[in-house]
């Protein structure tokens, strides 16, 4: 497995829709290995391959607490075939929007189907942090962000934070 590094806001391949995956092969598993491996190191819960640069409908979770054993999670070609009409408001953050958390208002419960790390087709009920946490990385598939969900104002100003500051590096400064 190898690390690799994390895009952030404003990035424009953040904002791409994601090609669906043909085969899950070898290098599937090695891309969501160090997927995986980059999103622990983060630390962080979910990741989308787009977010190392990737744009292929690959997703790693892994919503284990510290002291429990890991539970990661790989989704090839995920999709929402069903949500609950009731709703959760979570406190959600991004690893390509470091340091930045607000709250979003989802469907509480989802049914996701994808393709596992074999490639065998899989349907996972979801609930609580696990159903955010699917719903915010098949969003990043689709070019969405969380920060889209969020007031204007609000969404207007991160991204100018952002713009700021990678302005700030290229500058050398
Ligand atoms: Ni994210």
């Amino acid at each position: 497995m190898a690390k690799r590094e994390i895009i952030t806001l404003p990035d424009p391949l953040l904002r791409t829709v994601s090609k669906p995956v043909k085969t899950v092969d070898a290098s599937t598993r090695k891309l969501m290995d160090d997927m995986l491996e980059t999103m622990y190191d983060a630390p962080g819960i979910g990741l989308a391959a787009v977010q190392i640069g990737v744009p292929q409908r690959l997703v790693v979770i892994d919503t284990s607490k510290e002291d429990e054993e890991k539970q990661p999670l790989f989704l090839v070609n995920p999709e929402i075939v069903w949500s609950s009409e009731e709703e959760a408001d979570y406190e959600e953050g991004c690893l390509s929007i470091p340091e930045f958390f607000d709250m979003v208002t989802r469907p509480k419960e989802i049914k996701v189907r994808y393709l596992d790390r074999e490639g065998v087709e899989q349907e996972r009920l979801c609930d609580g942090v696990l159903a955010t946490c699917v719903q915010h990385e098949i969003d990043h598939l689709n070019g969405i962000l969380f920060i889209d969900y969020i007031s204007k104002l609000k969404r207007d100003r991160v991204v100018k934070k952002f713009t700021k500051a990678q302005k700030f590096a290229r500058s050398g400064a």
